[in-house]
């Protein structure tokens, strides 16, 4: 039986002049702004970064074994060397989400049909979740996404949709941080 949980990995997102990642354009959705940088890497950075946002990839909370199995067969790794296009989208939930019973946020996510709908696309968004809440961060997710540029209309509809949500009335910080790898 594979259980497809690997060890926790922690990742630092540092923004300043250098990384791998270029910004492209960075929108704050909803809450406080953060400075906007040239660059966006997750490697030792040599100056002082302008932010640093770390976050640890975990097990799942809101996923049904058959849901996880059919993420698994459709899901592509990060890095393919097409994938050019990312999306940092660092995510606050609110008091009330955290105020919840697991079981309350479990219904309010499969109310918003947030695996269906993220399932539809697959492969072609790659995709890897980092949780912050439990380190003090300004943020409690750090989504991280992965595509070919030709993609990001598609990517664009994706979030369109999840935002009209159940689930996003208790998101009280987003911003959507387009990114090229260069
Ligand atoms: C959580 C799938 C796109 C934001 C999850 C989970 C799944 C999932 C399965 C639950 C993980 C668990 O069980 O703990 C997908 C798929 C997507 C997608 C297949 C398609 C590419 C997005 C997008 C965003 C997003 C575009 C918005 C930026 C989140 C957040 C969580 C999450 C913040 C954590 C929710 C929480 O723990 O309260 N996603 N997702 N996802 N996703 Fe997505």
């Amino acid at each position: 039986v594979s259980y497809g949980v690997s060890a926790p990995l922690t990742v630092a997102f540092h923004a300043g002049s250098q990384g791998e990642w270029r910004v492209v354009r960075q929108t704050t959705r909803i809450g406080g702004e953060l400075p906007v940088a040239a660059r966006i890497g997750t490697g030792s950075p040599v100056d002082t970064p302008l932010w640093t946002l770390t976050g640890f990839t975990s097990n799942l909370r809101y996923t049904t074994a058959s849901e996880r199995q059919r993420l698994d067969a459709r899901s592509a790794p990060l890095g393919r060397s097409e994938a050019r296009m990312a999306a940092l989208i660092p995510i606050r939930k609110s008091a009330a989400w955290w105020a919840m019973a697991q079981d309350e946020r479990r219904a309010v996510y499969e109310r918003s049909g947030h695996t269906p709908i993220g399932l539809g696309y697959l492969p072609g968004i790659a995709r890897r979740l980092h949780h912050c809440r439990d380190l003090g961060e300004p943020f409690d997710f750090l989504t991280w996404f992965e595509f070919e540029p030709e993609l990001e209309g598609e990517f664009d509809d994706l979030l369109a949709r999840l935002r009209i949500t159940e689930e996003w009335r208790y998101i009280d910080r987003e911003i959507d941080i387009r990114l090229i790898r260069t």
